[in-house]
């Protein structure tokens, strides 16, 4: 992590679960703030011109925007450190994206799975290959190169769905440097996200807003409650001794709880002293700890939307010469000049 420059985007889409809390907010704060404290960079964006290709709403946009930006600043992002900026402040990236596509194959973005997945969907509904969709999603993995190559980004932390789109970048990268036979362009890497537990949604399906099954970060107690108490139990009585493996509480209690409560939870239910009802109450107090201090600082920022936008302006005022003196290495190479 030495001195390396780490970069992350976000789709402002969704409201985020306690799955995208575990699972992608926090370890994404984590790594940002040692990769600073090693003497490297941290970008942390809200890739909002990628939102643009499924939502035409500006309300919605803004909203998703504001809500995405206000959870990373609630869970410990300085933007003081971080470098925490909308993706659409930042003309370079669009212009960079230009020249990315002069050299970026067709074929590329044929094999992009967001794509491949929407013209499966089209096939499977009995629908033309490409309806409903645009150019936006097609081009989709040349727009994310841009942004990761404009900041001479050494290590992209991703899930397993980003993964190919930081190859395709690498490769875009590797072609144009080897066209002009110099590194115009650092060649990025992923990095998993390790360790990254899944956490189960209430129905023990993977917790997902496409499966309505989610416990929601930042809503009030009652709803908190209401999503924890429809999680699928069956109807064994409380003396009963049970392996908490086999408990859907349980699992999602692992990915939130520390260690000893979770020890505490599984002794419990093994010698049949705890409960549904329970484990279900200690699973809210995990979710309303893990959260409640960040709530005050979400509703803060929520509630002072001006010191946000600043935030992010002064995110842009640091990426935007990064990002020119990449565009202008480009086009010094691209045009001779
Ligand atoms: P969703 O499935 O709700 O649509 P996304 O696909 O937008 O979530 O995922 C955003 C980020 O959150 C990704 O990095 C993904 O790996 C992470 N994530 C999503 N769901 C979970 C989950 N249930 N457990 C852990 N991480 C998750
Ligand atoms: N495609 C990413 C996602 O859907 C978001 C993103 C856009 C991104 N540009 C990026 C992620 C650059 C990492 C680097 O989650």
């Amino acid at each position: 992590m030495q001195n390396k420059t780490v970069l992350t985007g976000v789709k402002p889409t969704g409201t985020p679960h306690i799955g995208n809390l575990v699972g992608a907010i926090k370890p994404a704060i984590e790594l940002g703030n040692k990769v600073l404290e090693a003497g490297g960079r941290h970008f942390m964006f809200v890739a909002d011109y990628h939102a643009i290709n499924a939502e035409k709403d500006p309300a919605v946009l803004n909203q998703k925007l504001k809500e995405i930006a206000c959870i990373y600043l609630a869970f410990g992002l300085d933007p003081n450190k971080s470098v925490f900026y909308r993706q659409s402040d930042i003309p370079e990236i669009p212009e960079i994206t230009t020249i990315l596509f002069a050299y970026t194959p067709k074929g590329f973005m044929n094999k992009a799975h967001a794509y491949k997945a929407a013209v499966d969907k089209n096939r499977a509904a009995g629908k033309p290959d490409d309806d409903l969709i645009n150019m936006g999603l097609y081009t989709y993995p040349t727009l994310m190169a841009s942004d990761i190559l404009a900041y001479d980004t050494d290590i992209v932390p991703v899930g397993k769905d980003q993964v190919q789109h930081v190859e395709i970048a690498r490769d875009i990268a590797g072609m144009i440097n080897a066209h002009y036979g110099k590194e115009l362009l650092k060649l990025p890497e992923y990095s998993l996200t390790k360790n990254a537990v899944l956490v189960p949604g209430i129905d023990g399906r993977k917790m997902s807003k496409s499966y309505n099954n989610v416990i929601p970060i930042f809503a009030d107690k009652a709803e908190i409650k209401k999503a924890v108490f429809a999680i699928k139990t069956d109807s064994r009585p409380l003396e009963e001794p049970k392996n908490p493996d086999e408990i859907l509480v349980y699992e999602i209690y692992q990915a939130i709880a520390a260690p000893e409560k979770v020890q505490e939870m599984a002794e419990g239910l093994r010698q049949g002293k705890l409960g549904y009802g329970h484990i279900k109450n200690m699973l809210l107090d995990a979710v309303v700890e893990m959260t409640s201090e960040a709530k005050e600082k979400y509703e803060y920022y929520m509630a002072h939307e001006k010191e946000v936008n600043e935030m992010l302006d002064l995110g842009a005022s640091k990426a935007r010469p990064i990002a020119t003196k990449t565009l202008e290495r480009l086009k010094n190479a691209v045009f001779g000049r």
